[in-house]
């Protein structure tokens, strides 16, 4: 028996403007998509948006259902539209933040596990990898150099 200690590195920025112009437009984009967010089970807003190599910037935001398993999340909103869109074009970076209707977002929400799932198949099949920052409504900011980092043991395609 070994044991294996995985390691998580990220860096926790005070507020956004900390972060480089260039990232700081980027949550401009993510948190004007989160105000179109279709929410009205959850009253929780997402907003994402992706920085391509292209410099296009592709946008997101969660769409729910009456029927609650057929809404998508913001972030495979914008990534399956990139991928649909742009999908020649590399991912970069992308930006997320959240807020609710039922208490102040001030705390970086990462993304779920079905996202990061999502994401990490671009991420692979771009062999490069994607910088992940992500907010509440307002306060501090996290930044992963990449998806993996985010999701440890992943699946992938080499499994198959
Ligand atoms: N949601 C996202 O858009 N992204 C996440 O990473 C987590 C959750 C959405 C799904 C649903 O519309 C609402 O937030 C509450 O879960």
């Amino acid at each position: 028996m070994k044991e294996v200690k995985i390691e998580t590195i990220l860096k926790v920025y005070n507020s956004l403007g900390e972060l480089p112009n260039d990232i700081q437009q980027l949550m401009e984009f993510a948190i004007n998509a989160r105000e179109n967010a279709y929410a009205p089970y959850s009253k929780f807003k997402v907003g994402a948006a992706i920085l391509l190599d292209n410099k296009e910037v592709v946008i997101g935001s969660n769409q729910e259902n009456a029927s609650y398993p057929s809404g998508l999340c913001a972030e495979r909103t914008a990534i399956y539209y990139a991928g649909a869109k742009h999908p020649n074009a590399k991912i970069l970076k992308m930006a997320l933040t959240a807020s609710s209707q039922n208490q102040v977002t001030d705390f970086p929400i990462p993304p779920c596990g079905a996202c990061r799932q999502a994401i990490s198949e671009y991420e692979i099949k771009q062999d490069q990898p994607i910088e992940i920052y992500f907010m509440g409504a307002t306060g501090k900011v996290v930044k992963s150099n990449s998806l993996a980092n985010l999701l440890p043991l992943g699946f992938d395609r080499s499994f198959l």
